[in-house]
């Protein structure tokens, strides 16, 4: 297992998001628990990033409401009703949301003072149901662009891999 911790704070994103999935590859090999997995990507996201939030908000019951799930930084917001913020939005309409400054966002709930800027994408299992979504939040404007957007789409494929029976 790769020991060592990741930091890509200085790659281009996209060879930065393909060092983050190779680390991921490595470290969580033979692991399908959804908890472990997300608990792993949180740390390896915000550790190798470097950003201010990094984590998952699961889909649970009532349908229509996210829960805070593993993650790094402050503490979060508990829950979430679809179609509030920026994670409501995102798992509303089940598409990634990019928040260049989150004073222009209404709606915005801010659960750190000091986040200025925030990706939220939709994760799905491997029937494409909605599972969670992963929000990054920064403590800059304009953090995050189309090469987050997709390097974390390809991350976040790994939640729709079949699991294989043990
Ligand atoms: N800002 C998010 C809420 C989650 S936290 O930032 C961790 C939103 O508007 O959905």
């Amino acid at each position: 297992m790769a020991e060592f911790t990741l930091d890509v704070r200085d790659l281009p994103r996209p060879a930065a998001y393909a060092e983050i999935d190779a680390h991921l590859d490595a470290v969580l090999d033979g692991i399908h628990d959804r908890i472990a997995v997300m608990a792993t990507m949180a740390a390896v996201l915000h550790h190798g990033l470097g950003f201010l939030w990094t984590g998952f908000y699961q889909v649970t019951e009532p349908r229509g409401r996210l829960t805070v799930g593993p993650y790094q930084g402050t503490i979060g917001c508990l829950t979430i009703e679809f179609g509030r913020g920026v994670c409501g939005q995102a798992a509303a309409t089940e598409r990634t949301v990019v928040v260049p400054d989150v004073r222009d966002f209404p709606g915005h709930i801010v659960c750190d003072a000091r986040s200025r800027s925030e990706i939220v994408v939709p994760v799905f299992d491997q029937r494409h149901a909605l599972i969670a979504v992963l929000d990054i939040d920064a403590d800059t404007a304009r953090a995050f662009g189309d090469d987050d957007a997709a390097g974390l789409e390809m991350l976040v494929r790994r939640f729709a891999r079949p699991v294989p029976r043990s």
